[in-house]
């Protein structure tokens, strides 16, 4: 690259400071493939012959095969994967090497490789969804009917199945998954024939390379195709919310598995001891993805950051692209499967659940409910189940068990009912409405999830 232009060989520290191919080595299969396409094209333009195009391609997949067995030697001299390639290339075949790189440029080489490798692992991340998803379902599944309290505020607010409360994180992972496959398709363009910026004179067929490397577009402006990197910001945008959800899921299981809580017992295998206190299990697998969500909004902003200032079209900033990506890949797929493990493996402690379910506090709003079915006005039996909440907080004496008088006093119309007002289940059932949780809906909707899952 250097050797018509310049006299002096590059400061090792440039050198150390601008390779990239130490991380981007990742891209070698999407670069090889891209190269074979770019290949195909050239001799359909008549720039290689057929011996030279077998060449290259034969040359490409020796290199490949290489690389994937860990006995190519990377050189940072050559700075990114690209060169890495195409010079060892080079070596091997002579001038139909260095006829590869006619009529491209490294910067649409690496925006199409991106592109390429980010299509593959937006679906790989979409799997590791669907393998969470299955393993939530289970475990609803096998807790149906099991109810717990609902919680806003963290305080407890109403009864809900278990079932329902891990389904809603079903329902998250759903949209995550939608994002993904959104970002995805808007990826789904090829921006190679936009060579460094302005195309090339040496007009390629850029349809055909589209096809053979499976884009559903080639970009219609050569200068954006090179410079934006919005495809990768909605990837990043789509982690983070995912790393959201699951850092949710995972304060979930934090609290869950406390003394104080008591729902939830992690597997040991997923546990950890500490180093000084003998009686302790602790949920660090939860707090880690809890605290690695903040990589995935990090490397959000970095990339955000990284653009902002960009004049048109690519800058050497660019580069700085691929790690931010990278980390968000690998620590989304690995909380995912890790998140998946844990989950499939908690117990819920029934017993514990239940019981905390049954706080007849939780049932107060169904006493105003009831009072609403005896044509009281929400807001004033709002208003007088409050009074015997807090009577029942002054004295301790549960909601369930005031005195008769008391109720007689406040609201006779529940009087004749009283007890049977008191069942979580009886509410759950009441509970219809599309969403809701009574037993028929949940058990509709986990039906719906085991087969749109399977
Ligand atoms: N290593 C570079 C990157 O990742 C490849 C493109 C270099 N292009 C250039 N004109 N220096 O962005």
């Amino acid at each position: 690259m250097r050797h018509g232009r310049f006299e002096e060989s590059m400061s090792t520290l440039l050198r150390d400071y601008g390779e990239s191919v130490s991380f981007d080595w990742r891209l070698y299969r999407h670069d090889i493939r891209g190269s074979i396409a770019h290949a195909g094209a050239l001799r359909r333009a008549g720039y290689l012959s057929t011996e030279e195009l077998d060449a290259i391609e034969s040359g490409l997949k020796q290199i490949g095969t290489e690389i994937e067995a860990g006995t190519f030697t990377f050189s940072k001299d050559l700075e990114d994967i690209h060169m890495n390639i195409e010079k060892e290339l080079t070596r091997r075949i002579g001038d139909a090497g260095a006829k590869l790189h006619t009529a491209r440029s490294r910067n649409d080489q690496v925006a199409t490789d991106f592109r390429l490798y980010l299509k593959e692992e937006s679906v790989l991340i979409g799997d590791g969804i669907r393998v969470l998803q299955r393993a939530l379902v289970g475990l609803a599944t096998a807790n149906e009917g099991v109810l717990m309290p609902g919680y806003t505020h963290l305080q407890r607010g109403q009864p809900v199945p278990v079932a329902h409360h891990l389904l809603a994180y079903v329902e998250m992972l759903e949209r995550d998954h939608g994002r993904l496959a959104d970002a995805a398709e808007r990826m789904d363009e090829m921006p190679l024939g936009s060579g460094a910026l302005a195309g090339s004179t040496l007009v390629l067929d850029r349809e055909s390379m589209a096809r053979e490397l499976g884009f559903a577009r080639v970009t219609q402006n050569s200068l954006d195709g090179v410079s934006d990197r919005d495809f990768a910001l909605e990837l990043l945008s789509a982690l983070a919310i995912l790393g959201m959800h699951l850092s949710r899921l995972s304060e979930d299981v934090v609290l869950w598995t406390t003394t104080e809580f008591g729902f939830a017992r992690l597997s040991d295998r997923h546990a950890t001891g500490s180093s000084l206190m003998p009686q302790k299990k602790n949920p660090d697998i939860a707090e880690l993805t809890r605290g690695k969500t903040g990589r995935l909004y990090g490397n959000l902003f970095r990339l955000l950051t990284v653009l902002k200032g960009l004049p048109m079209t690519y800058n050497r900033d660019l580069q700085e692209d691929k790690e931010a990506v990278f980390d968000s890949i690998d620590t989304a797929r690995m909380a995912l499967a890790v998140t998946a493990e844990m989950m499939e493996a908690l117990q819920i402690n029934r017993e514990a659940v239940n019981r905390a379910a049954a706080d007849p506090a939780l049932l107060a709003t169904d006493l105003a409910d009831e009072l609403v079915r005896h044509q009281v006005p929400f807001r004033r039996a709002h208003d007088i189940v409050g009074k015997l909440a807090a009577e029942s907080a002054r004295t301790g004496v549960p909601l369930d068990r005031l005195p008769e008088e008391l109720i007689r006093e406040l609201c006779p119309e529940l009087l004749a009912d009283w007890n049977a007002l008191f069942d979580p289940v009886r509410s759950m059932k009441a509970r219809g409405a599309v969403g809701a949780p009574s037993p028929d809906r949940v058990s509709a909707r986990l039906s719906h999830w085991t087969k749109v899952l399977s």
